[in-house]
């Protein structure tokens, strides 16, 4: 049986990249498999988080993956630190993870910047933490954005070493989903740099939390090229801001890239900045004000929580169970 698990940091405020690479899948698949999504704490502090404000984020990102459809009944959503088997699994996979391995990691170089030194131990140890999440589960399938895949296959190659080095068949290899046209939402300001959290310009990206009227002024602002829209995908070879555009339209109503370049051949920017703008305005307004009332009561976003901590537990528990058996570590006996 097939079992999805995903995560997604809770840095602050969600965006149209986390939207359309993930959390939008996330929603589209949770009637086909048993799910697993999870809100990455304890990945958001190895870089500075304020302890005031951690919670906050925690309940207001775990009210964005409601809000994007997914239903809290049928799905398990928690957050990661309730669940400590992510952290005991992580310590054995630093142990089967090799340095030249992390060494390579994009995302660590871009995060750490410069002063590597300074980076914390936990940043350059994030993807064997990331590999703990999905392995404790036995999670088969990952619906994750374009960034991502190079931490999955880590994921694999700590899989197969682990299977390979105690000889047994016991994690399974696990296939990344990157599903849509937006796969990689780009900056508004700048097509060949990734929406992002942290980028300083806000108009660089629209939040998930934005009003119709921020959402309006972002794709007005966002950047173009003077060309009227081609014909086809291919005329878009080194327009990277009228592909990124184009990518989020189609994403966002579900159609294709082909589609999307026929809908507006010819066209100048200011008409496709009304429709992109109408559509994002009627997908993205319902969801953010869905995620205001739904932060207006933390204690049922705590309870959600806590049941899904509970049902991800006891999953895991075997699990970790087993490793310590197959590791030769003692457990106190019960
Ligand atoms: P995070 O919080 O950075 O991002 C959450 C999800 O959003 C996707 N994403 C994007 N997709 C398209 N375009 C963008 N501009 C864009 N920005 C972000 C990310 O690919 C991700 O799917 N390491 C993960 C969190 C994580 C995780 C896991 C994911 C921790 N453990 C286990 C999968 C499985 C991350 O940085 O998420």
């Amino acid at each position: 049986m097939s079992r999805i698990f995903s995560g997604v940091q809770p840095t602050g405020d969600l965006h149209l990249g986390n939207y359309l690479g993930a959390l939008r899948n996330w929603a589209a698949l949770q009637n086909r498999y048993e799910c697993i999504y999870c809100v990455v704490d304890l990945h958001a502090i190895t870089q500075w988080q304020d302890p005031k404000e951690l919670p906050a984020n925690t309940r207001e990102v775990t009210a964005g993956l409601i809000a994007a459809g997914l239903d809290s009944e049928t799905n398990i959503i928690f957050n990661q630190s309730a669940v400590p088997a992510h952290a005991e699994l992580a310590w054995i996979f630093n142990c089967v993870a090799r340095l030249g391995w992390l060494n390579r990691m994009t995302q660590f170089k871009e995060k750490a910047g410069k002063n590597r030194e300074n980076a914390s131990v936990g940043l350059y140890a994030y993807p064997s933490l990331m590999a703990a999440d999905i392995l404790v589960y036995k999670a088969t399938h990952v619906p994750v954005g374009e960034d991502q895949k190079q931490h999955l296959e880590l994921t694999r190659d700590i899989a197969q070493k682990f299977n390979n080095d105690f000889g047994v068949e016991f994690f399974p290899m696990v296939e990344p989903l990157i599903l849509g046209e937006a796969t990689r939402v780009m900056s508004l300001r700048d097509g060949s740099s990734k929406m992002s959290k942290s980028d300083p310009s806000e108009n660089s990206r629209i939040n998930m939390t934005d009003d119709a009227d921020t959402i309006a002024r972002k794709l007005r602002r966002a950047k173009t090229d003077p060309e009227p829209l081609p014909e086809t995908p291919a005329g878009l070879d080194g327009r990277p801001e009228a592909r990124n555009l184009l990518g989020i339209y189609a994403a966002l109503c579900d159609k294709t890239m082909e589609d999307v370049c026929r809908e507006f051949a010819g066209a100048q920017f200011s008409r496709f900045k009304d429709s992109i703008t109408e559509l994002a305005v009627s997908v993205l307004a319902p969801i953010g004000g869905e995620m205001s009332r739904l932060t207006a009561d933390p204690a049922y976003l705590d309870r959600v929580l806590a049941r899904g901590a509970e049902q991800a537990s006891e999953i895991a528990k075997p699990v970790l169970d087993d490793v310590y058996d197959i590791v030769g570590l003692l457990r106190p006996a019960p």
